[in-house]
């Protein structure tokens, strides 16, 4: 098996460090457009082999697409991170013209390629990467649940002084500040609703920290969060490469599933070695489909940028 990791930033790297402790690929590819940089961190990487014990061969790339060939998986982190104050929306400009060129670079040399998009705005990301490439709709997932899913569990975990393992809980919706949507109905310590265990305010207030979780990271480190935006992706490419058939919560392109067309959103997905394999219907109840509803429209309104640029 072989993965890219396109992007050595901190996304990038991190995700490619757990993909190969975890010995998920024979072969990883890391590329990066900046001289140097996706070489000096494949090697450094490759330098922990035996002291980790992995033997996923690493190499790096700068911007040599052809080293890519043959990936059964690509993850996309290309693109700037967000700087405090800024929201993930803001940097659609730039981001949209890397991820596309990056997308059909891939496609060039890995037709077959499933790909995972992280680079943000991401929802709508994602939503170019499937227009760009005209792939099938399977093959394209963005991560944002995921990472967002786990920041939930880690917020209901510190509140309840419980594991975050023992939580089982989603965010569905966009991957922006005021999009997401923390599922707290559905949310449950070993099959007990949480609620039953909070009071309505700290309910309130895990949701609200869930939401702004990616904002109040970069207002602590002065750039967006690497650790669990990589380590997500790479829990990815385990249920993708392992066929594990795991429930995330991805970006995927809806055909009608949860009342909306033509948009990629964030909904439980079964994740298997052909990508995203089915969507699972949570059943939401009605304010729940009209929060969902409301972030479908910001995200659409983003998506129109796109046609602006
Ligand atoms: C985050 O939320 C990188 O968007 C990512 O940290």
């Amino acid at each position: 098996m072989k993965v890219t990791v396109v992007g050595a930033g901190a996304v990038g790297a991190t995700c490619a460090d757990n993909i190969a402790r975890k010995e998920l690929c024979s072969e990883l590819v890391l590329l990066d457009i900046k001289p140097g940089v996706a070489e000096g961190k494949a090697q450094d990487m490759m330098q922990c082999a035996t002291l980790l014990g992995f033997d996923t061969k690493i190499s790096g790339s700068t911007n040599d697409y052809a080293k890519t060939a043959g990936s059964d998986v690509v993850v996309i982190t290309s693109g700037i991170p967000r700087k405090p104050g800024m929201t993930r929306e803001e940097l659609i400009g730039v981001n949209a013209g890397i991820v596309k060129g990056v997308a059909l670079s891939i496609l060039e040399h890995s037709p077959n390629a499933i790909i995972i998009v992280i680079s943000n705005p991401m929802d709508t990301m994602t939503y170019l990467a499937l227009q760009a490439t005209g792939l099938p709709k399977h093959r394209i997932i963005g991560m944002g649940g995921t990472l967002d899913s786990s920041r939930f569990k880690y917020q209901l975990s510190t509140h309840m002084g419980c594991s975050p393992s023992d939580l089982n809980a989603v965010v569905i919706g966009g991957h922006g500040d005021t999009t997401m949507i923390p599922l707290m109905r559905h949310a449950t310590w070993n099959s007990t609703p949480v609620a039953n265990f909070l009071s309505t305010e700290e309910q309130a207030e895990i949701v609200k920290a869930t939401m702004v979780g990616g904002a109040t990271l970069t207002g602590l480190l002065g750039t967006s969060a690497w650790y669990a935006p990589g380590a997500a992706g790479a829990a990815l490419v385990e249920s993708i490469l392992r066929d594990e058939k795991k429930l995330f919560t991805c970006c995927v392109s809806l055909d009608g599933e949860y009342g909306q067309n033509d948009i990629c959103l964030g909904v439980p997905v079964v994740i298997g070695r052909s990508g995203w394999e089915k969507i699972v219907d949570f059943q939401l109840n009605e304010a729940e489909q009209a929060e969902f509803d409301k972030s479908a429209a910001a995200v659409r309104s983003m998506n129109d940028v796109l046609k602006t640029l």
